[in-house]
């Protein structure tokens, strides 16, 4: 297999608040390579928002703080790059479509000059005006917005949430990125236009090879597009994996608690499975595992120590004291 495109190992990201030190990413390890779709879930506050801002080195100030690890991309350690670098590759290497999409345009600059930003920021895609507009126009007919000659003088407002949502993809691939991350892009858009936005990403991963991290707590829509799956619970990774193994054979009860929970065709949205109790408090985190108050399997040994990491599937991780391993053992064949 070649060498991941971006690989970040044991990546802490504490957040210094004043009733004490969230490690909201704790020790966190996994890769993403060329033109894969990564699915990052987990519940709210599992820490996923957190993962992707440290990747960009963009975590909230002044609480936030990369306390350990290396994020290695394309041959550099962006945890010891200086700014100026870590500019460079924000936005022309690696881009972002944020948790909010529908409030990340500004509202005064036309859709024509929001998109262009990218371009007049990185000089080597530098040209005359009317070459910038071309590529702009290009790059939103790219995301499918109709009529994209026209409407690269409207505003914002003048579109809708679905079309907006479509303005932010172009912004961020337009300096054609390698890596793309993207932070619940989809919570706000209906489900139509949320199918729409999925074709679209996995259009553009299969044209440019370009490499997805998709955040997400909706496990129907990572069934859907990703090709690995990383689980997160209280800022660690509880499980990795293949898609079509995960939604087989999930390892960890987390993960199968979350399986259980995702809406299947023709079943009422009220009959949906919950996990029992809280997501944890992270100030305030159970000895052991910090899921054992909510496992249905755990036992004593989960209540005191911490659970060791097994292998699973193909190139597949473990962290739990009682893993369900069949998904190492039998081969997984048909498709989800
Ligand atoms: N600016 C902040 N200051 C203090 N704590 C924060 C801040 N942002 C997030 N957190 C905490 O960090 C943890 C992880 O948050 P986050 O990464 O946003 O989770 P997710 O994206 O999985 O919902 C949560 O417990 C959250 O309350
Ligand atoms: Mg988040």
């Amino acid at each position: 297999m070649t060498e991941p495109l971006i690989q970040i190992r044991d990546l802490r990201t504490y957040l210094y608040t004043r009733r004490g030190v969230v490690k909201a990413v704790d020790g966190i390890s996994f890769d993403i390579h060329e033109g894969e779709i990564v699915g990052l879930v987990g519940e709210s506050g599992s820490g996923k928002t957190m993962t992707s801002l440290s990747i960009l080195q963009l975590v909230p100030q002044p609480a936030g703080r990369i306390v350990g690890g290396s994020i290695m991309f394309e041959g550099e350690d962006l945890l010891t790059l200086p700014e100026s670098r870590l500019q460079e590759i924000r936005g022309e290497r690696i881009s972002m479509i944020l948790q909010d999409p529908l409030t990340a345009l500004n509202p005064v600059y036309s859709i024509g000059n929001q998109v262009a930003e990218p371009f007049q920021f990185h000089p080597k895609e530098d040209g005359r005006g009317a070459t910038i507009r071309n590529r702009v126009v290009e790059v939103l007919q790219r995301v499918g917005i109709p009529a994209a000659e026209t409407r690269v003088k409207d505003f914002p407002h003048q579109f809708s949430g679905g079309m907006r949502q479509r303005v932010c993809a172009a912004i961020a691939i337009a300096p054609r990125p390698r890596l793309l991350i993207a932070d619940e892009p989809t919570t706000a858009l209906d489900v139509t236009i949320q199918a729409q936005f999925l074709r679209l990403l996995k259009q553009l991963q299969q044209e440019f090879n370009l490499a997805v991290l998709y955040i997400t707590h909706d496990l129907g829509v990572v069934a859907r597009l990703c090709n690995r799956v990383v689980v997160m619970y209280a800022g660690k990774i509880v499980e990795t994996g293949d898609v079509t193994r995960i939604y087989k054979q999930p390892a960890h009860p987390y993960t199968q608690g979350l399986m259980q929970s995702v809406p299947r065709l023709g079943m009422k949205r009220e009959r949906l499975f919950q996990i029992q109790g809280q997501p944890p408090d992270f100030l305030d985190l159970p000895q052991g595992c910090p899921f054992w108050p909510r496992c249905p399997q755990a036992q004593d040994v989960c209540k005191v120590e911490e659970p060791p990491v097994a292998a699973v599937g193909t190139a597949g991780t473990v962290r739990c004291w009682f893993p369900d391993l069949t998904g190492a053992t039998q081969p997984v064949s048909s498709a989800v």
